[in-house]
Parts: structure tokens; sequence; C-alpha cells
């Protein structure tokens, strides 16, 4: 068993990676003294091939289970998702004493963590992350949100999770194109926080496409290790863990443009972030070896690297709505080559990212 800690005062908790370990969920919860009673929200997918599973596990050390399932996409990561979620831990009488599991991709962790958050003014919860993705960034540092359908993630709350719990065996059935997704947020780490493990994931490509587990591992504990330091150093994103938002606001608006969906947030992402690097090129702080190092890497994990074709004022407006924006600025994270990150103000967000648009 690895595991990683991330440490927030009173609202520290522990990452818990290894294989083969979902039949061992309940024991670990019996050790944080979770509530007996439990909501584990997840989806048909994710269900049909982990629920009986879990719900055993959970069954087997004295837990309490009740699940519910929320339609498969990022399309219902929605208000009215959110509701039925709601409807269904009032209607099961669900109260203060009971504790909420969230067991599936990103989805799942945001907007089941968003409804821990807000229901009677805050549950317990713990991430059960299943998808590359959730297991290496968003089930780790307590952002939870739901999609407005004028941007991405308007809606949400600072809330840590009390555990999470990473089945690495989990990610065995994940389509591929999914497992590419999480990638996008592995390669980020390595190019704003840490140029060894950037070097580290060129030199892994294979071991990682084939799911290797030494690989797989490695990967996944270097980038909860170099997020959960961020987030301990800031975390409501007041200063650094901002630079996690590299490549994030191309992406999100790519996401809203094509409607929450056609793209994958690793994709999106993917995009925003060599567009970043060719703005941070264009300005002087890396090399063009470095944007092709980069988009080389995206690549090879069969990432999309172009910006679909929507009209540069649509992009404008779509990045206009993002959170980064304070009263019409755009602070945007910029890389110094490869390995180093900035925050860089952006005033005329039109004349930035025109270049890296067609005019339609
Ligand atoms: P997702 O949750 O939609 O999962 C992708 C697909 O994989 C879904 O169809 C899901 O049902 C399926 N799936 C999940 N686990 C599986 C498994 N083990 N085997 C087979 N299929 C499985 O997408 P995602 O990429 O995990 O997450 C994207 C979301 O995460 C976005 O909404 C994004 O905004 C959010 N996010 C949040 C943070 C944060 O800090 N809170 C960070 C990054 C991304
Ligand atoms: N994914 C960005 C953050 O957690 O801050």
């Amino acid at each position: 068993m690895e595991s990683v800690d991330v440490h927030l005062a009173e609202r520290s908790y522990s990452i818990l990676i290894n294989s083969d370990s979902l039949a061992s969920l309940g024991q670990e919860l019996s050790h944080l003294n979770f509530p007996k009673r439990v909501a584990v929200i997840s989806n048909p997918t994710v269900d049909n091939l982990y629920g009986s599973m879990t719900c055993t596990s959970l069954e087997t050390s004295g837990f309490i289970p009740t699940q519910f399932n929320i339609p498969d996409g990022e399309n219902y990561k929605s208000i009215t998702t959110l509701e039925s979620i709601y409807d269904f831990l009032i209607e099961n009488e669900f109260d203060r004493g009971c504790g909420l599991i969230a067991l599936g991709g990103g989805v799942i962790g945001d907007i089941a963590g968003f409804a821990a958050a807000t229901f009677l003014r805050g549950i317990p919860y713990v991430q059960v992350p299943t998808t590359l993705l959730a297991q290496v960034d968003s089930s780790v540092g307590g952002k939870t949100a739901i999609n407005h359908p004028l941007g991405k993630n308007l809606i949400g709350a600072f809330y840590q999770p009390e555990m999470v719990f990473i089945d690495i065996t989990t990610l065995n059935t994940l389509e591929p194109r999914d497992l590419s997704a999480g990638m996008a947020e592995v390669i980020k780490y390595g190019v704003i926080c840490d140029s060894n493990f950037f070097c580290w994931l060129e030199d892994n490509i294979e071991n990682l496409k084939n799911r290797k587990p030494e690989s797989i591992v490695y990967a996944i504990r270097r980038s909860c290790q170099l997020k959960g330091e961020i987030v301990a150093r800031d975390e409501r994103e007041g200063s650094v863990r901002a630079f996690l938002n590299y490549g994030h606001t191309f992406g999100h608006a790519i996401e809203k443009l094509s409607g929450y969906g056609q793209f994958k947030h690793g994709e999106a992402v993917a995009i925003g972030m060599v567009v970043a690097a060719k703005i941070a090129a264009g300005q002087g702080f890396c090399l063009p070896q470095e944007v092709q190092r980069l988009s080389d890497l995206l690549s090879a994990f069969d990432l999309p690297i172009d910006p679909p074709d929507f009209s540069l004022e649509e992009y404008v407006v779509a990045m206009q709505r993002d959170k980064k924006v304070k009263q019409g600025h755009l602070t945007m994270v910029l890389n110094r080559g490869i390995g180093e990150c900035f925050l860089h103000q952006v005033d005329d967000i039109s004349a930035v990212f025109s270049p890296f648009v067609k005019h339609l």
C-alpha cells in the first residue's frame, strides 16, 4: 500500500494507492471512524463494474450502504442532477450522522463532493476515484463543483474528503480514450513543476499506455504528491494553486463551446496546454523545441493538440466567463521552459489568443 498525505491541519487526509484493493475499502473506512450509514453515489457504468464489490466490502465491515446512480456523462454534472442527489438523500432520511462515498470518475467526484459539501451544511465524504484523471487530480484537493450552461464548474465549494482511496486495478476497464484524458493532467504536473517527471513520462510512454502497474502507480503517486504539496500551500487558490489551472482556461472554453461531452476534460486541457505553451514561446518564456516536446508527448498518448474550429469571438466570450477572469482581466498560467510556471495577466484576451485559433 502506498500512501500520500495531504497536510491541511484538521482537514488533513491520506491518499491510499494500491492494486486489487477495492474489497478492503470497508476496512480502511473503519480506521477513520467514518459514519456507518453511507450513500454511495455512482453511475450505471461504474456501478455495473464496481458497485457490488464496493457495497459488499462496506457491509462486511459493518457499514450500511445505500446506492444512488446518476446518468453517465459530463452533461449530467448539472444542477438538475444535483437536485436528484438531494432528493435521494432526503427521501432516504440521511442525516448529519451519515456519510457519502463518491465512486467513479471526476464527474461523480465533483458533483457528489458538492452534494456532501452542501447537504445539511456538510456531511463527511470519501473519494473512490476510478478513472486515471480522478486518481491523479480531481479526487485530491477538495474542489467540488457542477457546471452551469454559461460556464464550467461555476458553482462549487472547497470541501476536503476524509480519504482518497485509489485501486489502480479499476483502470483495467477504462476506455483507452479515458486513460489518455487522465494522462493530460499527469503531463500537466511535469510541465508546471517537475521537469524530471516530464522526462520520466517521455521515457515511459509505452509502459503507461500498456497500463504496466509499476509505471501507473508511480505516475499516480508523483501526481498526487505534487498536487498535495500545492494544495497544502494554498488550499483555496489564493496563489500557487492557480498553477494547476495550466491549459484550463482555453480548455474550459472548448468544453463549453462544444456542449460538454464532445471533448473529454483531459482532451480539452491538452489543447489548452499547447496553446498556453505557444503563447509562452511567443513571449520568450520557453523555446519552440519545448512546445514541440509537449505536443509530441501529448500526441504520443493520442491526445488532440489543435483547437477545434470555433471563432475567435466565441472563444473570447467563453473565456471571459471563466472563474479566472476578474474585472475583465484574465490570469493565465504560462510555462517557463519545462518544469516551471508563473501567473501572467492578460488584458486583451482577443489579441493574445488570436494567432492560435482559426479565423472563420
Ligand atoms: P468521467 O467522470 O466522465 O469518467 C469518464 C468515463 O469513464 C465515464 O463514462 C465513466 O462512467 C467511465 N468510468 C469511470 N471509471 C471507470 C472504470 N474504472 N472503468 C470503465 N469506465 C469507467 O470523466 P473524468 O475524466 O474522470 O473526469 C472529468 C471531470 O473531472 C470533469 O468534469 C472535470 O471538470 C473534473 N475535474 C475536476 C478537478 C477537481 O479538482 N475537482 C480536476 C480535474 C478535472
Ligand atoms: N484541478 C485544479 C485544482 O484542483 O486546483
